[in-house]
């Protein structure tokens, strides 16, 4: 913050748990916050485990201090944590400090590989390390580098910082504070995602000034209204950089101007819509209302200079509304949802696709050798009940793979391969560990995200965005279903040069803009599945659910939607492979799901469900809307009938209301579930 007008304390530490709270969806398990104290430089820590609420609670309790005091500029920090090194604790929670007089703190998303080594000699050197995390390991080496320059009058906090990431290895998103800089911010980025939001009260005429290292090189002013938009649309003169910076004046005055650094814009939109997101080795700092960035390394080619973005998510998206959990608001919200992932793209008068994010790189993927979706959990099962019409439409083999495995197979890659990237966030390290695997061995690389501007969207070649809208809950459900139809798109799209194909094209087109309304039909039944969940299934311990071709990725996704929210063990089965092995399970006291839609296998499924019942199995059926071939006996579970690929965009919705139910009669906190979080940016 750097205020004209003077700000209470109170209201920076509002400030600052508020945007935690919009961050806890994505998986917490403690929080803290550090804020200047009442002397000069001095540096406050609060921590707790739990939620953010309990944070809060905890600095409402702190009567010693006066939260009544103000500030004209002031830089504070705060942080949710999902533990990777270390059980949720005040001490191994963030900030993490240099030393007990918090010379220097730090929040840090990702991990510090090589932490033991540096702790290591740290603690050679001296110093004492408090918390079992590898983030202190940061901290302490800031205070290391500070103390072995004492003296040292033109050491700048900025390159303090840089000497720190010099010897960091790992993945990071970090800011740091220091009694020593006061009013100054330093945030640096490798590997984990880091923007900051930028807000100002005025209009603002905006100076663009390039420098050079060691002075001034080129001032290019430019008018903006409102908001600093597109700094990188300047036209520059090529010059070696190494710092780039705003000033943001009005007729020459200071402005009072905010900058809000965050992992995730949903921190930050309730604040302002204007952001740039930091590159990898970026430098950011901040002091006094300005904003400079850095490159790491002077030489290293990339301009500091980075695109102002206006943020298209709206604070009411990531609101709940008036649905109970976000989870319920999200599996609302499909008919919609799916509505957007279509518009623009899909012309349904003339059958036709067009997703311009993939236009020039079309002739390029036709012509591959072989498609690898690649993602992990919800996304992997879209990947999955996908690849069969992929294959179907463009007669080029594709396989799948769980990103984790790919990389501890180190899977052979070649030129000609065109792998896909499937990510609600974009941000899943894994996800993005395979991507830059495939990108070094020269593979053509698409993108197929929820969230614009992230590490997957910024690094693949080309891609598509889903535009499901933010998605909160931590179980995936209508990133799911756009995901899906991406995936469709994009084989529709890649066939169109296929006559042969084009009445079947024309078939799922259809099928597509019949899909809100189907979606509406099933929401309706949510009553039916609530006592089902509620009467039948929420006293079991397991339940399994069988399926084959293309319902096989919904039982493995309902499955998955069950055990992560309401925690009771649940198997996706391949109905297929029920003989070999699984139909041991079965008996009259096992809980089973079979799905059986009218599509080429549904006489296998039949004999799939003679084996069950052959064994005193009582399956509650997920069928077709008037299939009257099945017995009136067993309990059903009735969607419409649409196109045989689609189908699977329908059976999964009962799924995922079922799952929410049960999650909700287990007493989870649905939009939670332990030990689960959101965006999984740790390998
Ligand atoms: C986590 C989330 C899942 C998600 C998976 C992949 O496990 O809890 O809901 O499916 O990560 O995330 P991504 O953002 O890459 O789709």
């Amino acid at each position: 913050l750097n205020y004209l007008t003077a700000v209470d304390r109170q209201s920076i530490a509002d400030i600052l748990t508020q945007g935690l709270k919009r961050l806890e969806y994505r998986g917490y398990d403690s929080a803290g916050l550090a804020i200047d104290g009442d002397v000069d430089r001095e540096v406050l820590i609060y921590k707790q485990v739990g939620k953010v609420a309990a944070l809060q609670k905890l600095i409402q309790e702190q009567n010693t201090i006066d939260w009544t005091k103000t500030f004209t500029s002031h830089c504070g920090m705060a942080h949710t944590r999902w533990a990777t090194h270390g059980q949720p604790s005040p001490i191994n929670s963030h900030p993490h400090r240099s030393d007990p007089k918090n010379e220097f703190t730090v929040v840090h998303n990702g991990i510090i590989t090589n932490y033991r080594e540096l702790k290591l000699v740290l603690e050679k050197k001296g110093y004492t390390f408090e918390s079992e995390t590898d983030t202190e390991a940061i901290a302490k080496l800031a205070k290391y580098i500070w103390d072995s320059q004492k003296g040292n009058k033109t050491l700048t906090f900025t390159d303090l910082v840089k000497g720190v990431v010099k010897e960091l290895e790992g993945a990071f998103a970090m800011i740091f504070k220091s009694v020593h800089f006061p009013n100054e911010i330093v945030a640096t980025r490798r590997g984990s995602p880091l923007l900051i939001g930028v807000k100002t009260p005025k209009k603002l005429k905006v100076d663009f000034v390039d420098v050079e290292f060691g002075g001034i090189a080129e001032e290019i002013p430019a008018e903006v209204e409102g908001a600093p938009a597109a700094l990188s649309s300047l036209e520059v003169p090529k010059l070696r950089r190494s710092e780039s910076r705003a000033f943001l004046s009005e007729d020459g005055l200071p402005q009072q101007i905010e900058y809000f650094l965050a992992s995730d814009p949903s921190a930050v939109v309730e604040h302002t819509k204007t952001v740039l997101y930091l590159l990898d080795d970026d430098i950011a700092n901040i002091r006094e209302g300005e904003l400079r960035i850095h490159r790491l390394r002077r030489d290293d080619g990339i301009s500091s200079i980075r695109s102002i973005q206006t943020l298209e998510i709206e604070l009411a998206e990531i609101m709940k509304g008036s649905f109970d959990h976000f989870m319920q608001k999200e599996i609302y919200e499909q008919p919609e949802s799916v509505v957007n992932t279509m518009r623009g793209r899909v012309n349904f008068d003339t059958h036709k696709v067009t997703l311009g994010g993939l236009k020039t790189y079309l002739p390029t993927i036709r012509r591959c050798r072989r498609i690898v979706f690649i993602a992990c959990g919800t996304s992997y099962h879209s990947a999955l009940a996908t690849r069969a019409i992929f294959e179907e439409l463009t007669e080029i083999p594709v396989s799948t793979e769980l990103a984790s495995d790919f990389l501890d197979r180190k899977c052979p890659i070649f030129r000609d391969d065109v792998c896909v990237f499937i990510s609600q966030s974009g941000e899943t390290a894994d996800t993005i560990l395979a991507m830059r695997y495939c990108i070094e061995r020269g593979a053509l690389c698409v993108g197929v995200t929820n969230t614009v501007g992230s590490s997957i969207s910024r690094e693949s070649h080309c891609g598509v965005h889903i535009n499901a809208g933010p998605e909160i809950g931590v179980a995936s459900t209508k990133a799911y279903t756009s995901q899906y139809i991406a995936l469709v798109m994009i084989a529709i799209q890649l066939s169109e040069d296929r006559t042969s194909m084009t009445a079947r094209r024309n078939e799922i087109i259809d099928g597509l803009h019949a899909l809100p309304g189907h979606i509406k039909e099933v929401l309706a039944i949510d009553q039916e599945l609530q006592r089902l969940a509620r009467d039948v299934l929420h006293k079991e311990k397991s339940l399994l659910i069988m399926g084959r071709g293309f319902q096989n990725a919904t039982c493995l996704e309902g499955a998955l939607k069950i055990k992560e929210v309401s925690y009771m063990h649940s198997e996706g089965i391949l109905a297929g492979e029920l003989k070999h092995g699984p139909l041991a399970l079965v008996d009259e006291n096992m809980p089973v799901i079979l799905i059986m839609t009218r599509d080429s296998l549904y006489p296998k499924v039949r004999s799939a469900l003679e084996q069950v019942t052959a064994r005193k199995g009582q399956p509650i059926i997920i069928c077709n809307k008037g299939d009257d071939a099945i017995n009136a006996e067993s309990k059903t579970i009735r969607v419409p009938q649409t196109v045989d690929c689609l189908q699977g965009l329908l059976t999964i919705i009962p799924l995922q209301l079922l799952s929410y139910h049960l999650a909700c009669l287990a007493g989870v906190d649905v939009d939670f579930p332990r030990n689960l979080a959101k965006s999984v940016t740790v390998e």
